[in-house]
């Protein structure tokens, strides 16, 4: 018989989010419009398509190459660093498992909002380490506490999105810059941006790359539409950079995914305009969720957060309806964040689906 490690044994076969396929699959529909994972439905530019398309049809048999040299370089370049102090994972979902990796073993403790980002817990859970859990503050992530929980735990790692996902919030660079000075000596801050790329320069903190003590993470997924092909990176110290190739899947990129990046990063032209749909789109929830009488919380990503206004249950009803009528959307999983359901921005056919089906699901549910 097979012997599983004793953390292996503890551990329940849990999946960070289902899948639309899996929820279609048991409920024997497709979706008619899917507003659910943040994905970016604008999709990639098209140069990075073409240049996508041409290396499926030349070169996807060989291998990628496992130093991501030529993306680096190019990050490196747009963000005045060095390859050094880049690395580039399958999505940031590989590269916090990575990290947790390098950091967390039985019993480390590790601080993250309750209701956050829940793939990071599955990593850290995956790797022995044991979570403490702080409580947003007004829709927010509360980032003093976030630290006084980590000092006074002696936490490895701090985790938190900036802008927030599920809440779409976002803490000012001013508070980010002041806190990381009262992170203890060996804390780590893991800061997820994966939503970055839809701010403005003055909502981006400025941190030293080669502070030992930060993290940073973003990802090809949400802007830059390449959710699909699995790919971001993280940048920090050059020491914390260089303890990723130990561990990483050094041949896990692809050299679809690995094109496409290198292409869709210098196609600004396309981030603007995907940027400019998203802000209109998000204009056309914040409508659809007013006329029906809702209110929505102020987005800083490519989602909205529409509060029901009636409690954690009552919100669960309304997605469940949601989803019987074919429209894809999730929620937050704790109080009180979970009084809202969770809208990913989609196109102008999307929203006029989801604002159809809306006041009739309002309608019948008690
Ligand atoms: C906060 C946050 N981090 C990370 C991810 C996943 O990023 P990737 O696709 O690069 O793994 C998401 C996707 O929804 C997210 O919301």
């Amino acid at each position: 018989m097979v012997k599983y490690t004793d953390l292996i044994n503890s551990l329940s076969a849990e999946v960070p989010f289902v899948g639309p396929e899996t929820q279609e699959r048991s409920l024997g529909f497709e979706f008619n419009t899917r507003l659910g994972a943040n994905e970016s439905v604008f999709g990639p530019s098209e140069k990075a398509i073409q240049a996508m398309q041409k290396v499926a049809a030349t070169d996807v048999w060989k291998y990628g190459d496992p130093e991501n040299l030529e993306l680096r370089d190019a990050i490196a370049k747009k963000m005045n660093a060095s390859r050094h102090n880049i690395v580039i994972g399958e999505g940031i979902d590989a590269l916090l498992g990575y990290l947790v990796r390098l950091t967390v073993e039985s019993g480390v403790k590790v601080i993250t909002s309750l209701g956050a980002y829940p793939t990071f817990n599955y990593h850290v859970k995956g790797f022995g380490g044991e979570l403490i859990f702080v409580p947003y503050q007004n829709d927010r992530e509360d980032l003093e506490s976030l630290v006084d929980s980590a000092t006074k735990h002696e936490a490895k790692l701090i985790y938190f999105a900036n802008p927030d996902n599920p809440m779409g919030t976002i803490n000012s660079s001013e508070k980010i810059e002041k806190i990381i000075k009262r992170i203890p000596g060996d804390c780590i801050l893991c800061l997820d941006e994966a939503y970055v790329d839809f701010l403005s320069d003055q909502f981006i903190p400025k941190i030293d790359i080669e502070n030992p003590q930060v993290l940073r993470f973003r990802t090809f997924s949400k802007a830059y539409g390449l959710a699909g092909a699995r790919i971001g990176f993280a940048f920090g110290a050059r020491e914390l950079i260089k303890n990723f190739d130990k561990i990483r899947n050094h041949f896990g990129v692809n050299k679809i995914a690995q094109t496409g990046a290198l292409v869709a990063l210098r196609d600004e032209i396309h981030l603007m305009e995907v940027k400019e749909r998203v802000k209109l789109a998000k204009g056309q929830i914040e409508k659809i969720a007013i006329d029906n009488d809702l209110s929505t919380i102020k987005s800083f990503t490519n989602f909205v957060a529409v509060d029901c206004g009636k409690g954690g249950q009552y919100a669960t009803k309304i997605l469940q309806n949601l989803i019987k009528r074919r429209v894809f959307v999730r929620m937050p999983s704790v109080e009180p964040l979970n009084r809202c359901i969770r809208v990913t921005v989609g196109e102008v056919k999307d929203l006029a689906y989801f604002a159809d089906q809306l006041p009739v699901v309002l309608k019948e549910t008690l």
